[in-house]
């Protein structure tokens, strides 16, 4: 992909993950890219803090206020459309993306989840509820995945992962603090992968999922 990468980051929480991404791009870690807005499905989100800390545009956009999916649909769609996205990066959205923005952003939406996928991924795996699962089934590893995004939750084809060794005394909290910081540093290099051209469609097919 040789055009700059404009990206809106969706995110529903503190937004750690959008400040790891944006601490990428002020120290050049991720070139021919910018953050062009952040949008939120909750109010008090730290990621659009972060955002008006950054001066980059944020929006709280939730579904309650609007009669209808459309029109919340197309009230996302005017503000990526006005920032002339062309990338969306989903950092902690809880919300499943509809399919109209994931068609109309085919191959270009990406997510990140606290757990290998295909394991320990789909509705009600988000937050401490994935390393209680993971730590309950009595895995021996966990990690990170970076993903393309499609019509269901945690699904798509996997573009990074990265794995630790849980400790036997692990506690979903710690678990949860290590799989951060992998996710802060995988999910720069995920975005890189796109801006250098090298995720390219024959990676795309050939990715079990
Ligand atoms: C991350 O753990 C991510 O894997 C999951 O939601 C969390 C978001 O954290 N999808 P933050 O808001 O980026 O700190």
């Amino acid at each position: 992909m040789a055009e700059e990468l404009k990206i809106a980051v969706f995110a529903s929480g503190k937004g750690s993950n959008l400040k790891a991404i944006l601490d990428a791009i002020k120290e050049r870690r991720l070139i021919n890219t910018a953050v062009v807005c952040v949008i939120s499905n909750k109010k008090d989100a730290g990621a659009l803090e972060i955002a008006k800390f950054n001066s980059i545009p944020a929006y709280y956009i939730s579904q309650s206020n609007y009669s209808n999916s459309d029109d919340f649909d197309a009230a996302i769609i005017e503000v990526l459309i006005r920032h002339s996205v062309n990338f969306i990066v989903l950092a902690g959205y809880l919300k499943l993306l509809s399919p109209r923005i994931v068609r109309k952003y085919k191959d270009r939406i990406l997510n990140i989840h606290p757990a290998l996928l295909p394991k320990f991924g789909g509705k009600g795996m988000y937050g401490l509820n994935v390393h209680r699962a993971v730590i309950e089934c009595g895995e021996k590893i966990s990690g990170a995945t970076v993903h393309l995004v499609d019509e269901e939750y945690d699904h798509g084809p996997i573009v990074l992962q990265d794995s630790i060794e849980l400790d036997p005394d692990e506690t979903p909290e710690s678990l949860q603090k290590k799989i951060q910081e992998i996710e802060h540093r995988i999910y720069p290099e995920a975005i890189k992968l796109f801006v250098e051209g090298k995720f390219i469609e024959k990676e795309i097919i050939n990715n079990e999922y």
